[in-house]
């Protein structure tokens, strides 16, 4: 028996399909941390900070957070990452011996290695186009802005969101084009389209973009990872372009995090394989 724990863990409403708990203890038996657990815990956003005081008591090293948390986090912090900074939210926390709390933001890291993986070609003279406005599209436009890409489309259901998002990034990347583009049904050509939306999560016939302007080289990547093909995805399958689900960026992301706790590489490998084992019988329910 092991009385020294060290626990870490993540923190999200719902929680019940994090992958992350799975992921991390995966890689914690790979490399022997037998004193390390990774739990996930139900907060409710009325409960955030209590959460987040409770764990500073209780010596929790440190926790991830998704849904609804990540902008509430930051002004929790003591010290903010840069990247957490530009993203303006945190999804990485470590909790310092004497209960500081350090804000990092890894969701920008695990798209951009994911997507360095699939293409590597100079982003800066490529055309981008980036659907949604959301917390998720700030994490990947961030990545992409650091990486050196110069021309973002930006395209939203609401499209005054777009607008401002487009503004705020513009004013920190003031070199590069970052341009709101209308919310239509046809995609305007771009050679590398990223679904940071919910659009593709059901596949109950919603509308799918219309795909016939993108070159063939085009790449999709949507960063929903349940279902594995979005409708999507699947649109631009049929149409022979290459495509790209999040699992991916869910690993990357939760690589970096433990690479800030453990100083260690997570066995990337180990866990891609325990992950698509373990989403074989996961999705019957997802
Ligand atoms: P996240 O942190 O996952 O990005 P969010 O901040 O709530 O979550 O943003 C959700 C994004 O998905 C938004 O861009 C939203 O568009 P609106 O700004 O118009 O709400 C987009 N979205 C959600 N459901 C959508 C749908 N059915 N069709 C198109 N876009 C959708």
């Amino acid at each position: 028996m092991n009385n020294t724990i060290r626990l870490l863990g993540v923190i999200g409403d719902p929680i019940h399909h994090s992958l992350s708990p799975f992921m991390h203890n995966l890689a914690y038996a790979e490399l022997g941390m037998s004193d390390r657990q990774y739990l996930p815990f139900h907060v409710r956003a009325e409960n955030l900070t209590a959460a987040v005081r409770g764990m500073q008591a209780l010596g929790i090293e440190g926790f991830n957070a998704t849904i609804p948390h990540k902008e509430q986090l930051v002004p929790l912090m003591d010290e903010l990452d840069p990247m957490a900074r530009l993203i303006g939210a945190v999804n990485t926390v470590v909790i310092r011996p004497d209960g500081g709390l350090i804000g990092y933001n890894t969701d920008g890291y695990g798209f951009l290695t994911d997507l360095r993986g699939l293409f590597t070609e100079p982003l800066h003279d490529l055309e981008i186009l980036v659907l949604g406005a959301g917390g998720a599209a700030r994490g990947v436009l961030a990545a992409l802005l650091q990486a050196g890409a110069n021309r973002i489309g930006l395209m939203n259901r609401t499209h005054d969101r777009a607008v401002t998002l487009a503004q705020e990034f513009s004013r920190h990347f003031p070199d590069r084009r970052v341009m709101p583009v209308p919310w239509t049904r046809t995609l305007p050509a771009s050679r590398l389209v990223i679904n940071t939306t919910s659009l593709g999560m059901d596949s109950s016939g919603e509308t799918v973009p219309d795909l016939s302007g993108l070159p063939e080289s085009a790449l999709v990547y949507d960063i929903v990872y349940a279902p594995p093909l979005t409708p999507l995805l699947a649109a631009a399958q049929a149409r022979g372009l290459q495509v790209e689900n999040g699992l991916g960026m869910l690993i990357h992301q939760g690589a970096k995090a433990f690479e800030i706790w453990t100083g260690q590489p997570m066995p990337v490998a180990a866990v891609r394989r325990g992950l698509k084992e373990q989403r074989g019988v996961m999705s019957l329910v997802v």
